[in-house]
């Protein structure tokens, strides 16, 4: 195998998917569960999980810009590397309106931008992890485990 020095692997699609498939598949369309990215690079890993998400709700409301809309509001994702979050942004955009399947009207295109620009965001995971309003609950459990081995 050709040896990388400075490189970043990115989780391929089947990786995601075996990971998805082994959670309870109604956490993807329930109202209590959120989805979080803590490293999320160019949105490799996310595209995946978000269409995994959308598909679920589609098969709840049989609407796709219903299913989008509330897909749009079960994640947030986080990127330590501030070239690769607009990268992430505009594939999660991109996949967003491959959905839709019609021409989004302008309003459409500026909230779906200016909901992925709060949803995925430059920030480093551990600042994220010690934030004690905003921290996402997963984060917060690791950041007590790791408090507590001290
Ligand atoms: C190997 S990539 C994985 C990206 C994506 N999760 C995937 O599996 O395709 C690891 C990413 O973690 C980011 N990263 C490293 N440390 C971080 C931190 N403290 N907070 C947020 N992101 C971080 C890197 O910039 C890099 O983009």
């Amino acid at each position: 195998m050709k040896k990388l020095k400075q490189a970043q692997v990115f989780t391929p699609p089947w990786a995601t998917n075996q990971m998805i498939d082994m959670l309870d598949q109604n956490l993807l369309s329930d109202h209590e569960t959120f989805f979080f990215e803590p490293t999320c690079g160019d949105g490799a890993m996310l595209v995946v999980i978000v269409d995994r998400i959308f598909n679920e709700l589609l098969k709840k409301y049989g609407d796709k810009t219903q299913a989008l809309a509330d897909t749009l509001f079960k994640f947030y994702a986080i990127e330590l590397d501030a070239e690769l979050v607009p990268k992430a942004r505009k594939r999660i955009y991109d996949w967003a309106v491959s959905k839709i399947e019609r021409e989004l009207s302008e309003l459409e295109m500026y909230l779906i931008a200016r909901s992925l620009q709060q949803s995925i965001e430059n920030r480093d995971f551990f600042e994220a992890m010690n934030h004690p309003i905003d921290a996402p609950s997963g984060a917060k459990a690791i950041s007590r485990k790791l408090r507590n081995k001290k």
